[in-house]
């Protein structure tokens, strides 16, 4: 699990995972995984079709507890005679991946004729459905009536992908990726608190060149952002990154936008800030670049007594508050090795920010590359914070929070 996945409010949460007949069924085993990795609590149904490819002992095997199969197993009668109305009591969302043609007949339609659909049926809460069949299956007018119901029920789809299936057709029908289904599930279980707002972050380093090979930037590995981005994410925002060089990856579901240089940044920030309603702004912008020495690779002979001169790139942040508008809200962060306190409140007026959260990168277990961090918080209400170390999760689950305060 990639490290901005793992928030603390998802632990105890209880998923129920419905696994229908696919060649894709494998990939449930996976889903398990992923909400046990993200401390959830994981029951399944494995269909009797889905039984064929993949064995109840294996989603049992990898923790899933209970794992429903047919609707007069004994062995689930054993356990509740109410199988089929359980996950509707105890989960607090139910994930459908893979889901066949046939199931999604049933659950557009209310047909309740196994264990899975009576359990689908008897659940009130957020459903996540995940198709995964032949191309032509998935085009057939009837799946389309289908999936548009389900659509119309509330039913929270996870699109197939398009590409070659195993069949050897090529088209719509392959399982969406298992990052993306997992991440639907998370925000079923999250908050939405963010919905409706634009969200802005910016990331990592920036990469300033000096020669054809050559360029100053830093060790920022982006994590604080991915961590901002994904928590708003999950709460409903709509999410753009505008990221530096990192090996992050992010959902299909946020926009992205690759920079190199603050120049870069700075331009793509000026122009998306005024369709946002909010700017966060985590990246470690190079605060100069290198003049450079031009279009050739500096070859070593000519390095005799080598000098490199800097010019100040753009405070992008700075640029921001100067065009902020009374409904736009700026959050900053501020790396410091001293006086963290007075340096966060400066910073805070000099950019015209709401919220300020400074940490002191010289500490171990804060700063650059660490999963956790050590932050003051600051807001111009005046409110201070003195967190502990948190992981970057948290704090960033608490800095949305802290800036609904308003
Ligand atoms: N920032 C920015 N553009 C810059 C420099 C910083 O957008 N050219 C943003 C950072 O993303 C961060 C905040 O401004 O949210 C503070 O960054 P920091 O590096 O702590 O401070 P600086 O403003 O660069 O000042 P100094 O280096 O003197 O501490």
């Amino acid at each position: 699990m990639q490290a901005h996945y793992g928030f603390a409010g998802f632990m105890g949460k209880r998923v129920h995972l419905g696994v229908c007949g696919s060649i894709a069924a494998y990939r449930a085993l996976d889903l398990v995984r992923a909400f046990l990795d993200a401390d959830c609590m994981v029951s399944a149904t494995v269909t009797d079709a889905a039984a064929r490819f993949v064995t109840p002992l294996s989603f049992e095997g990898l923790g899933a507890s209970p794992v429903y199969t047919g609707m007069f197993d004994a062995a689930t009668e054993r356990e509740s005679a109410f199988g089929h109305l359980e996950p509707g009591q105890t989960c607090e969302v139910m994930v459908i991946a893979p889901a066949s043609a046939n199931t999604i007949a049933k659950l557009a339609n209310g047909l309740a004729d196994d264990m899975l659909s009576c359990q689908a049926l008897a659940f009130a809460g957020p459903k996540v459905v995940a198709p995964a069949m032949n191309p032509r299956m998935w085009a057939n007018p009837v799946t389309r009536r289908n999936w548009d119901m389900l659509e119309k029920l509330g039913f929270i789809g996870v699109v197939p992908e398009t590409g070659k299936v195993a069949c050897g057709d090529t088209g719509t029908g392959r399982l969406a990726p298992v990052e993306e289904i997992f991440l639907a599930g998370l925000k079923a279980l999250s908050p939405q608190d963010l919905n409706g707002k634009r969200v802005m972050v910016t990331l990592g380093p920036t990469r300033e060149p000096w020669d054809a090979v050559r360029f100053w930037s830093n060790p920022s590995s982006g994590t604080m952002g991915a961590c901002m981005a994904m928590a708003a994410y999950l709460r409903g925002a709509e999410v753009t990154v505008v990221a530096g060089p990192t090996a992050l990856s992010f959902p299909s579901g946020m926009s992205v936008v690759q920079v190199q240089t603050a120049q870069q940044m700075n331009a793509a920030c000026q122009d998306l800030w005024p369709s946002m309603d909010v700017a966060c702004a985590t990246a470690a912008v190079a605060d100069f670049r290198p003049v450079l020495y031009g279009p050739d690779k500096f070859k070593k002979e000519q390095g005799d007594g080598l000098h490199v001169d800097f010019v100040p790139n753009p405070d992008i942040l700075k640029g921001l508050g100067v065009s902020k508008q009374g409904y736009q809200r700026l959050i900053g962060f501020a790396a410091e090795t001293r006086n963290i306190k007075s340096e966060a409140s400066r910073k805070l007026k000099s950019k015209n920010l709401d919220l300020i959260a400074a940490n002191d990168v010289s500490r171990e277990g804060s700063g650059f590359g660490t999963a956790t961090n050590q932050m003051y918080i600051l807001d111009k209400a005046g409110r201070q914070e003195s967190w502990p170390k948190l992981p970057k999760t948290e704090v960033a689950w608490r800095l949305w929070d802290h800036l609904l305060l308003d």
